[in-house]
């Protein structure tokens, strides 16, 4: 009977697996920013509130678009059960700390998926991936870019009301890709 499901997909059963993990840490990743945004909000950093909630809302869309690959290609999406997101940091930098940790983790993900992919000779959905790795380059950038304000424009006296208002505008490259 499993073998006769099998046949209603071209995903291996470990693709499956992995796309269903990959698409719990991008659940994950969309909570810990919204626990991260609400943080802010409380303690007055209202333009990294907005930035984070935004960020939040980006990782939902990766997602589900992770959750409609696996349901199109005849597989089973899993709708994540997420649990343990930290509701309190330690410091406003501490905040994008954690964020920058979270999407070079994520982006190990995506390269050990990709390279499964390839051991499986699954280059539908490899070819599928080269989308999350690429916005992974976007993401670490603008996650290390927000922790170079940090340095850059230093916490003392008005430094962290600074660095909030800079927060919204880091964007990746200048050609605006
Ligand atoms: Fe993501
Ligand atoms: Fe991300």
């Amino acid at each position: 009977m499993k073998d006769l499901l099998r046949l209603r997909t071209s995903l291996t059963e470990e693709i499956e697996t992995l796309l269903n993990e990959q698409i719990k840490v991008e659940a994950y990743s969309s909570s810990l920013y919204l626990a991260m945004s609400s943080w802010c909000d409380r303690n007055g950093y209202d333009n990294s509130a907005g930035y984070l909630e935004k960020q939040s809302g980006e990782e939902r869309e990766h997602m589900l678009k992770l959750f409609r690959y696996v349901n199109d290609l005849g597989g089973s999406a899993v709708s994540p059960e997420v649990i343990n997101i930290p509701q309190e940091f330690d410091s406003f930098k501490g905040v994008f700390e954690m964020a920058l940790q979270q999407e070079i983790q994520v982006t190990s993900n995506f390269n050990r998926i990709a390279d499964r992919c390839q051991k499986a000779n699954d280059y539908v959905t490899f070819q599928f991936l080269q989308w999350f790795l690429k916005e992974q380059v976007e993401e670490e950038y603008v996650a290390r870019r927000i922790l170079e304000l940090f340095e850059v424009i230093g916490e003392e006296g008005t430094g962290r009301w600074e660095i909030d208002k800079h927060i919204p505008k880091v964007s990746f490259g200048i050609s605006g890709e």
